[in-house]
């Protein structure tokens, strides 16, 4: 299962997770089905099942309700990736409470809620991945991005924390932490931002949805087998 799937590193993840046989779910909460469609009809064409549906990943009871179809479905769940992410920009003095305690509570809150949800079947099941897509801004910092930021860095205390408490019942719990990726949300920053963020990357190009998404697929592979609480940065240098 990997949230915010419908569009940007989502989109990219589930292609990227992808493969004959597996079951491929996602939610998101556009205001519309058009791109989650999108996302469907590219995993159909890949051979893959799959299902999307539209909720609030910082509702804890559609979170739970949709954890448990998944599991009557399909019996097990193997991997969650909580990429289900918003900004909401503001100069730190001028940020309302609203400001800061939505993006809190859809990054931070919403990624807690849906790992308890699977941190459940996954230790019953005694395997299970988890990936929780954090930033670069949250090891660094970001003007205009107090409430963001902190849910970034929130986002790594609960990596390292689940990935402590689930390590003997085989369950691995890591983050990457992406720098700047092109996609909607990168879109949406005024251009001078998109700039000045750009002239921070040592290789010197922005990076793509596909970039984090590769880097994901390792950490829920075989290959990453005796890898649990790492944060992964995957900006290009911008963070070493
Ligand atoms: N784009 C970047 O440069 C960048 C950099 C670092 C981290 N990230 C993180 O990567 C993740 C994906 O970002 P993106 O650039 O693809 O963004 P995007 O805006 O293109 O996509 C966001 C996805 O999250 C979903 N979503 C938003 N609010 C939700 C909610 N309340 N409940 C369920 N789903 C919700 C949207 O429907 C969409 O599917 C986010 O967590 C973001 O913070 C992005």
């Amino acid at each position: 299962m990997v949230t915010g799937g419908s569009r940007g590193i989502g989109r990219a993840i589930c292609l990227a997770l992808a493969r004959a046989g597996d079951v491929v779910a996602f939610n998101h909460f556009d205001p519309d089905e058009s791109a989650a469609e999108e996302t469907l009809e590219l995993l159909e064409a890949k051979g893959v099942a799959c299902e999307g549906q539209r909720f609030d990943v910082s509702d804890p009871e559609q979170v739970r309700q949709y954890i448990d179809h998944l599991v009557d479905t399909y019996g097990r769940l193997d991997v969650l990736v909580n990429n289900a992410g918003i900004t909401m920009d503001a100069l730190m003095v001028r940020m309302s409470l609203e400001q800061f305690e939505r993006v809190i509570r859809v990054n931070l809150v919403g990624a807690f809620v849906c790992l308890q949800a699977a941190a459940k079947v996954m230790m019953k099941q005694r395997s299970g991945c988890v990936v929780n897509v954090a930033s670069v801004v949250g090891a660094i910092g970001n003007v205009g991005q107090a409430n963001y930021a902190s849910s970034k860095a929130g986002l790594m205390g609960l990596t390292k924390t689940a990935a402590r408490e689930l390590a003997a019942r085989n369950v691995r719990v890591n983050a990457v932490a992406p720098g700047y990726i092109e996609t909607a949300m990168t879109e949406a920053m005024p251009q001078r931002a998109q700039e000045a963020m750009k002239a921070m990357i040592p290789m010197g190009r922005a990076g793509q949805p596909e970039d984090v998404a590769d880097v994901v697929a390792f950490l829920c592979s075989d290959e990453a087998r005796y890898l649990t609480g790492q944060v992964v940065h995957v900006s290009g240098g911008m963070y070493m």
